[in-house]
């Protein structure tokens, strides 16, 4: 079983490059099976969670070339519109082929994506919005069959909660649907946007990405196209959470300041300086940082529930009493145990964790449970005096693309053994 050691203390500098978005590369793999006809994405992660994309599409009948860091995808002819189990399963996202599948073959079969690590993840307003652009929904034997005459239809949805899944799937299903599509109440996240603009590219006709109506103007067809991948402001934040807790100062290249700016905000107020340059986003941070006060998860812009836990790990050490309330995902505190192993002092309540930050971490053992957790434990290590051993790799190289080499490369004392 592969582990990451860390040994804590040094005080990271020098430059990071942050690689592309995960959260944009999954929706815009799913979206290019809606595609009839090559695309490049550029500046494509190499993480298992694309692996597992690019299986999916592979099962269906799309051709995938991997070329260094770009994916294409030729999806001319697919040969299969269900999406079995155990590919479901090695990703729960996987819900996001579901728009383009049935609006490729009016027909899509995919085995329910059930609970995780983060708690009930339901998929209600993915179902019910395709249902109102026409498909038939069937949930039997925990099987999710959709099944539509002909094109799917246009329709004006009002989402119950901005999803940024749900959003991405219908925004995909609406570009070769019949007339017009409005999503109100839709996602906001630069991932939305990012998946807008490579639709767009596709030929699809959309507008109001980044704001709370999206509207899409159905085409007869998507063409392929090459698209760049935007930068991953999660990948990014934990970056600046590693310079912070470690007192560092750290470069970030290629990151999108207007993304990470709830991030940064809470970092500013712990104490850490951080500002544009001509050559990236530089964090400056104090020898002891303040507390962050009360951190509240929202959907974009405000807090990424995604950023909650790396943060958490930071407010760890601070000079005070630190505050967050999780109010996207119902069950994500799976790190806070694992931080308690470290000598954090942390309390949960609820939707709430309470964190008195200590002196000093202490090195331990401990197992991450989910992506961002096992980020988060791995920030926390670089602080913690002698050695921490973080086990549950497979969570973290969901999402991150050589993080030990990217902190070690800042001077960490980080190996994967
Ligand atoms: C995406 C991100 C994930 C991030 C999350 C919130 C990807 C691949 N993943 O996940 O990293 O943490 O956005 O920013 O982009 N919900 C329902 N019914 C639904 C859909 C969602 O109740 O049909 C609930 C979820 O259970 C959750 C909340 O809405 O509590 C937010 O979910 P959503 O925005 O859909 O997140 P994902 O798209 O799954």
């Amino acid at each position: 079983m592969a582990v990451i050691e860390i040994n804590g203390g040094v005080r990271l500098s020098g430059e990071a490059v942050i690689h592309g978005a995960k959260n944009s590369a999954l929706p815009m793999l799913a979206a290019c099976a809606a595609v009839q006809g090559c695309c490049r994405l550029e500046n494509c992660p190499a993480l298992t969670d694309v692996n597992a994309a690019v299986g999916i599409l592979r099962y269906i009948g799309c051709r995938t070339e991997q070329c260094g860091t770009a994916v294409c995808t030729d999806a001319s002819e697919l040969s299969r519109f269900d999406i079995p189990e155990h590919l479901m399963r090695e990703m729960r996202s996987s819900i996001s082929f579901l728009g383009a599948v049935l609006a490729r073959f009016g027909r899509a079969e995919i085995s329910l994506p059930g609970g995780c690590e983060l708690g009930a993840r339901p998929v209600d307003i993915h179902l019910s919005a395709l249902e109102k652009m026409g498909a038939a929904v069937q949930e039997r034997h925990g099987i999710i069959s959709c099944r539509c005459n002909g094109r799917m239809k246009g329709a004006a949805i009002t989402l119950s909660f901005p999803s940024v899944g749900a959003t991405e799937n219908i925004m995909t299903a609406a570009a070769t649907a019949e007339g017009t599509t409005i999503i109100n109440n839709a996602a906001r996240e630069p991932e939305i946007t990012d998946l807008g603009n490579f639709l767009t590219c596709c030929g699809a006709r959309i507008s109001g990405c980044g704001s709370s109506t999206i509207i899409i103007d159905g085409v007869e067809r998507l063409h392929g196209c090459t698209y760049t991948i935007m930068p991953d402001r999660i990948e990014a934040a934990t970056y600046m959470a590693a310079a912070a807790i470690t007192g560092g100062k750290v470069l970030l290249r290629q990151v999108v300041p207007e993304h990470i700016q709830p991030v940064t905000s809470v970092l500013e107020k712990m104490g850490c300086r951080i500002h544009c340059t001509e050559s990236g986003l530089l964090v400056d941070a104090p020898r002891r940082l303040r507390p962050a006060g009360t951190v509240r998860t929202m959907p974009y812009p405000g807090f990424p529930t995604d950023a909650q836990a790396i943060i958490m790990a930071v407010t760890c050490v601070a000079e005070g009493t630190s505050v967050f309330v999780e109010n996207i995902f119902d069950s994500r505190f799976k790190h806070v145990g694992e931080l308690c192993r470290l000598g954090a002092r942390i309390t949960t309540e609820g939707r709430a964790a309470v964190v008195e930050g200590a002196e000093r971490l202490t090195g331990a053992s401990v197992t991450a449970t989910d992506l961002r957790g096992a980020a988060a434990l791995a920030v926390a290590g670089l602080v913690a005096e002698g050695t921490t051993t973080l086990s549950g790799l497979n969570h973290l190289d969901r999402g991150y693309e050589n993080l030990e080499e990217g902190l070690a490369a800042l001077g960490a004392s980080v190996i994967r053994r």
